[in-house]
């Protein structure tokens, strides 16, 4: 008797945690969110790619950065120049909108990031160019972040004024 009221009383709890309100709604708007693109919050926010946890940047490391800047000018001169849009926006100000990590996961895997992540398949229609996959390893897009944390957008200085 003992035994089956305890019973009783976790199934009447479970019920209760399963069917209870409250926080229903904003946990619908999330669960509505993944379907539609069938991403994570994080991938998101950070993208979709190799980089699966946050990267922090710590203080600027200028050795990193000329380190990144010798990859990028072998490999991304040819679309993105460093203060002005060109075949890909200026990589001066795509660390404004997006997370270290988020720029990672796009150079690494710009293929499934156009094709399946909302701000990349903006970003598809409105460059209307493919920006290809090249094979950059995680420490040369880490590098290459550095890289672009140096560079000043000549509108930055203008706003600041
Ligand atoms: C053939 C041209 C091309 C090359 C080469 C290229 N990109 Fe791109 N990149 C683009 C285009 C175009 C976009 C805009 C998204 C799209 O249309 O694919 C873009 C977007 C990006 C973005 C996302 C910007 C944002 O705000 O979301 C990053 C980061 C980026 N490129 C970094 C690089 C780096 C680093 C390299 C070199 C390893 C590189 N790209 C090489 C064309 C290129």
């Amino acid at each position: 008797m003992k035994l089956s009221l305890t019973l009783l009383f976790s199934f009447t709890l479970i019920f209760a945690a399963c069917s209870g309100g409250g926080s229903g709604e904003e946990s619908q708007a999330s669960s509505e969110n993944q379907q539609e693109e069938g991403l994570s919050d994080f991938e998101l926010e950070h993208g979709i790619g190799p980089v699966t946890e946050v990267v922090e940047l710590g203080e600027l490391d200028p050795e990193l950065a000329a380190e990144g800047k010798k990859v990028f000018e072998a490999k991304c001169t040819a679309c993105h120049k460093p203060t002005e849009r060109y075949i890909g926006p200026a990589s001066g100000e795509i660390l404004d909108r997006r997370s270290a990590t988020y720029a990672m996961n796009m150079i690494m895997n710009p293929d499934e990031m156009t094709k399946k992540h909302p701000e990349g398949k903006k970003m598809m229609q409105e460059y209307m160019s493919p920006m290809p996959y090249q094979n950059v390893s995680i420490e040369q897009a880490r590098a290459i972040v550095e890289y672009f944390r140096t560079i000043e957008m000549p509108n930055e200085e203008e706003t600041n004024q």
